[in-house]
């Protein structure tokens, strides 16, 4: 039997890629997931199933529509395009799907009509033909029970829209076979999704926040109107509750989903009548709001948030999905600015339990805590742990941010490796990142403008995030990068700080800082010139112009050990690697180290990029300067100080801006 990993990644599943997957549904959400499948590998033959003709015409104009608008964004170019629009076909006539080898049913929440297709695609598809069903609610042992091959059969529940939200839950139940889990979970992830599992419980993880987070907004329409209530709800979400529900037209599945709760769990899950009488809620926009006097706005805001923390509470308690999904699944998928457990850590205690308390008064059921409420903040959030014989692999888990380094996420990572390092059972650690594109896109540009202009709070921030590294250094027991895809910038220099590297053929590894107008200053301006001096010409490179250094490059410059084709081979090869360096691994050199003179150059990025001077200059300063530093450590000073400068240039204001913007920077402006 075959047990999921966190990381879905690691195990490759006996089963290929699909080849030809139908969706049953031409409505909204059914050509979108099509579209998202076929983005991600255009080879796939796409079947579109519906009753009406006209439905399925409208899907693949939709679809021609997409790819068309990807094309002028410059998201894809015109060939992928074509590849992504051929292939597709649609047909009212079952016979079409007969060498599917997956369907997902994309239709109306109906347990009946859902039946009946999946009698009319049984009858039609091979006995180990994937079938699953993206309803939201409805659990899977209820729409398959009477199929006669259970095992290949679940639910995939997607995200409006289903074509770009990377959300995705995927259900164990109990009829399903162990492998079918590992397998959808591999494509989502392979195909950029983050899959998310959850148990066979009504409306699984996510809804269950989701409708009653609505829910409890209709409940609160006795106390303030719909747009004073999304003006209160947007310090915690994107959207309101209402606007959400219009767009989505929601009022009628928040009637049939807290139904079948309340049928199942309780009354006090019972859906607001008023979903049954209104069409349109009457509300703001994102980014506006109404005022609300203070005593409705405390009012409201207690119960949204208490309805959050006990679905939350109840949600950890039963096992429906774990405590780091749950808080990544309402962001991603929901539009949530922080996790539910985020905001929980964020809250002083005894406001947390008052804000309960209210809860449990005014909506007598609602679920409460089973234990303390710190107990619920024991869990790693931005890291997954798996065990592969002995070796703890680490993955760097921030899909939203290419898995970008902050010092919480480092604290976790250190907190992680204090707890087996000690541990006689465990070899080493491996440290990757989580989906197919990045190790790790670098530091959290999200974090810098705080830091702007202030030297020792930039500088102290470096030396934050170095913990982590540091302790790396005084190691015994091996911690090994595997380089799953683009490692850039604090990536990079946490990779460069593992004792030995292995990397997929296709990754490539970046500085590129001064094009955002500051210095890499976690290591990356001293660890290379004193561990692999042979290469320090491309590293000075590689800091003052941002070449990149693709994985090939780096093998045949003896900074990476290994390559592997896929990530299950790239896996093999960091355990290997720990297991290898069991009896000890070498140190990166104390004393000082000569470097090759910079060459001279235009302030220009291998790009093409404009650079600022002023950065330029900084750059090599601290790098001589670290060079001759008599320790480590005191190299290291250097560049959390040289980082900190960088920190107060104009350069730096415009380079962290440009990328807030998503625009080029003007250094030229600024010197
Ligand atoms: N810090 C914070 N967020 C980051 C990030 C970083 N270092 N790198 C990427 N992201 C975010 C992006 O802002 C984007 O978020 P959004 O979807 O909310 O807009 C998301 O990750 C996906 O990145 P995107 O830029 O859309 O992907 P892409 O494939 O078009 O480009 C990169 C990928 C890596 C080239 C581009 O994201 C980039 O230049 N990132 C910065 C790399 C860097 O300079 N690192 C060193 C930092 S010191």
């Amino acid at each position: 039997m075959q047990e999921a990993l966190n990381n879905p990644l690691l195990q490759r599943p006996a089963r290929s890629m699909p080849r030809h997957l139908a969706v049953i549904g031409a409505g909204s959400i059914g050509p979108d997931i099509g579209y998202y499948l076929k983005s991600a590998l255009p080879e796939l033959k796409l079947t579109i199933i519906d009753i009406s003709q006209a439905a399925i015409d409208a899907a693949l104009v939709r679809f021609a529509e997409y790819a068309r608008k990807a094309v002028a964004k410059g998201k894809m170019n015109p060939q992928q395009a074509a590849a992504v629009t051929q292939q597709v076909h649609g047909s009212t006539d079952y016979d079409a799907i007969k060498d599917c080898d997956w369907v997902i049913e994309a239709a109306t929440e109906n347990l009946d009509l859902k039946r009946r297709i999946f009698a009319q695609v049984e009858a039609r598809v091979a006995s180990d033909a994937v079938i699953t069903s993206n309803t939201s609610s409805l659990p899977a042992e209820r729409i398959f029970s009477e199929l006669r091959h259970k095992e290949r059969a679940t639910v995939t529940h997607f995200f409006a829209p289903a074509w770009r939200n990377p959300a995705v839950e995927v259900i164990a139940w109990s009829g399903a076979a162990p492998e079918l889990v590992v397998w959808l979970r591999w494509v989502f992830c392979n195909t950029g999704k983050v899959p998310l599992t959850t148990t066979d419980v009504p409306c699984f993880m996510l809804d269950r926040i989701f409708d009653n987070w609505c829910n409890e907004a209709a409940m609160l329409l006795e106390r303030a109107s719909a747009a004073e209530i999304d003006s209160v709800a947007s310090e915690f979400v994107h959207a309101g509750p209402f606007f959400v529900l219009n767009l989505a037209r929601g009022n009628p599945i928040i009637t049939e989903t807290n139904t079948l709760q309340a049928d199942e769990e309780g009354d006090h899950y019972r859906p607001a009548p008023i979903f049954k009488s209104v069409e349109n809620w009457l509300t703001v926009a994102p980014g506006k709001r109404v005022e609300v006097p203070a005593a409705a706005a405390g009012a409201i805001r207690d119960r949204l948030l208490g309805i959050l923390l006990s679905q939350t509470v109840d949600i950890v308690d039963r096992a429906i999905g774990s405590a780091a999904d749950l808080d990544l699944g309402c962001c991603t998928a929901l539009g949530f600015k922080s996790g539910p457990l985020a905001l929980l850590r964020q809250m002083p205690e005894a406001q947390a339990q008052r804000i309960l308390d209210r809860l449990a008064h005014e909506r007598a059921g609602m679920p409460m805590p089973r234990k303390p409420l710190a107990d619920y903040l024991r869990f790693e959030r931005h890291v997954l742990v798996d065990d592969l014989d002995g070796v703890k692999v680490i993955t760097l888990r921030r899909p939203e941010a290419l898995n970008a380094l902050h010092d919480e996420m480092t604290d976790e990572i250190l907190a992680v490796i204090r707890r087996y390092e000690n541990d006689p059972a465990v070899a080493g650690f491996v440290i990757t990142g989580y989906g197919p594109k990045a190790f790790c896109a670098g530091a959290d540009i999200g974090r810098f403008p705080s830091m702007l202009g202030d030297k020792g709070a930039a500088a102290q921030y470096s030396r934050d995030c170095s913990r982590l590294l540091v302790h790396l250094d005084a190691m015994q027991k091996p911690v090994v990068a595997a380089i799953n895809g683009m490692a850039l910038g604090g990536g990079f220099e946490l990779a460069m700080r593992c004792h030995a590297l292995v990397a997929l053929e296709q990754s490539w590894m970046q500085l590129p800082e001064v094009s955002l107008g500051i210095l890499p200053g976690i290591g990356a301006m001293v660890v290379p010139y004193r561990r692999w001096p042979q290469a320090a010409s491309t590293f000075h490179g590689m800091l003052r112009r941002c070449d990149k250094l693709k994985a090939k490059q780096a093998l045949a410059l003896g900074v990476v050990d290994a390559l592997a084709k896929d990530s299950s081979e790239l896996i093999t090869l960091a355990v290997a690697r720990v297991q290898a360096l069991a009896q000890g691994h070498a140190r990166i050199a104390d004393a000082p180290v000569a470097l090759p003179a910079f060459e001279p150059m235009d302030a220009k990025a291998a790009s093409g990029m404009a650079l600022s001077p002023t950065t330029l200059a900084l750059l090599e300063g601290a790098v001589q300067k670290a060079a001759q530093a008599p320790t480590l450590a005191a190299a290291l000073e250097i560049g959390y100080l040289a980082f900190g400068d960088s920190a107060c240039t104009a350069a730096a204001r415009e380079g962290i801006a440009a990328f807030g913007e998503r625009r080029a920077p003007d250094f030229a402006a600024v010197g």
